[in-house]
């Protein structure tokens, strides 16, 4: 045999720097499962289709069990001269089990084994991610529904703009999880295509059964056209954008968390499992988790854009630019799947401080909106009661008092509407109570949400 599988028509070795650059087995490793499982879905359909004897594909069968055990046993011995994890695995195939294995890669090339290989792996990943954003959105819906009534200030600009509730804040991300589930589903149907078959680029010249193979591996259907399938990895870009997304949604919880855990804004305190210390300021607790899932959700963001870039300038079909989409991929997935599993658990380690969420609301004229509906329903057009009540606003801030601290008459002062049933609007609770639309903050309304939410999940 050649030193190299390929290297027959070469008259000098590559250095060893060429060797190194261009090997990826280093990293393609990980996907030896599923290139193991790809090559006896291959070999089957090879034997069923006589195109290999029954007898090679029992070889072939009998040395991938052997190598399967060997790799997770940790002894199976990965050698960078075979460049990578399909050569790899072939190499040692065929010392274990001659002919049968060097008659494996009839029909098939390795771009259309690797671009399988990606598929199988990242439908893998993608299942375990739908998993864990289920036992976030669980464990979310528990805080929420345990605070489905506990007011605070609902922010704009980050000022104090109405109160809303800190279930209802908390449901606003399980909305956002829910499309991001949504994406990664829909993803998934364009990921679960068999490339199988395409061989090198054009297609194989032996009677090979493709269906076959696409449902030996569990693929909706085969790639239909032999150039693209080698040569695109848009499903793994797309992977990479609905899992930007999902970070990005996880990093502006994450800034929520350390916002309201500053002692300025003090409105929860995370498990003491998920900050750290200062190594010179013995006071300290830092929020670092959420602030490596803002920091990592950069990362991810940076990968998309790695392999949008490492796709726009490639013609038809296979180039070994490639190889390079691995990593980003696997350390996006790795990522995600790290985060969400931390998020799982972190979510329930917050303690609500429930009372500096209230009187925050104290200070910020919250219920100003509600006093301006509270005149328009008198009888007042919106833009005049806006004005009557931004008068008032003014009055309070001169004063240094909130609208509920001013009597009948102050109030009455700006609009002769006003009755003595005002005080029942201006309260935080009855502007709550108020919002009882599908989708508003009432404490009703929030926990209809959660069924709803609860309800979808199963
Ligand atoms: N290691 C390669 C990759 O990851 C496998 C395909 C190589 N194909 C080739 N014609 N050199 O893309």
């Amino acid at each position: 045999q050649p030193a190299k599988a390929w290297s027959g028509r070469f008259s000098e070795p590559v250095s060893d720097l060429v060797k190194r650059y261009t090997a990826s087995v280093s990293f393609d490793q990980r996907m030896a499962v599923q290139d193991i499982r790809g090559s006896l879905a291959h070999a089957k359909m090879l034997a069923k289709q006589g195109i290999i004897a029954a007898a090679d594909l029992a070889d072939i069968e009998r040395g991938m069990a052997q190598i399967r055990d060997e790799i997770e046993r940790g002894e199976f011995a990965w050698n960078l001269d075979d460049e990578d994890v399909h050569l790899n695995i072939e190499k040692r195939l065929t010392a274990l089990v001659g002919d049968a294995g060097k008659r494996l890669h009839t029909g098939r090339s390795r771009n259309d084994q690797v671009a399988t290989d990606i598929r199988l792996w990242l439908r893998d990943a993608i299942d375990q991610i739908l998993a864990l954003i289920g036992d976030f959105q669980k464990n979310l819906l528990d805080v929420a529904e345990a605070n489905a009534a506990t007011p605070m200030p609902g922010f704009t600009h980050l000022q104090i703009a109405q109160p809303v509730t800190f279930g209802h804040h908390l449901m606003a991300y399980f909305e956002m999880s829910r499309r991001d589930a949504e994406r990664l589903k829909d993803c998934r149907k364009r990921v679960n295509r068999l490339p199988l078959g395409a061989a090198a680029l054009a297609g194989t010249s032996y009677p090979i059964d493709r269906e076959f193979v696409a449902a030996e591996l569990g693929f909706d259907e085969v790639c239909y056209n032999s150039l693209d399938a080698v040569s695109d990895r848009d499903f793994a870009i797309e992977f990479c954008a609905a899992a930007a997304l999902l970070m990005t949604h996880l990093s502006r919880l994450s800034e929520e968390l350390i916002l309201w855990m500053s002692p300025r804004v003090g409105f929860i305190d995370l498990a003491d499992r998920f900050c750290t210390g200062s190594s010179i300021m013995p006071q300290k607790k830092n929020p670092d988790v959420p602030e490596l899932v803002r920091g990592k959700t950069g990362r991810v963001n940076g990968s998309l854009i790695a392999l949008l870039t490492l796709m726009k300038g490639q013609p038809l079909a296979y180039n070994k630019d490639n190889q390079e989409d691995k990593e980003p991929l696997f350390d996006t997935a790795d990522t995600v799947i790290d985060t969400l599993r931390i998020y799982a658990d972190m979510i329930t380690g917050i303690r609500v401080k429930a009372d500096a969420m209230r009187d925050a609301l104290k200070q910020g004229y919250a219920t100003a909106t509600d006093l301006a509906d509270y005149l328009v329903k008198k009888g007042l057009p919106f833009r005049d009661a806006h004005e009557a009540v931004a008068l008032a606003v003014r009055a309070a801030e001169a004063k240094g008092c909130d609208l509920p601290d001013f009597s009948l008459d102050e109030l009455r002062a700006f609009s002769p509407l006003v009755g003595d049933d005002v005080f029942a609007v201006l309260t935080v609770d009855g502007s709550l109570a108020s919002r009882a639309h599908v989708g508003g903050t009432a404490p009703d309304q929030v926990r209809a949400a959660i069924a709803r939410a609860r309800s979808t999940l199963g």
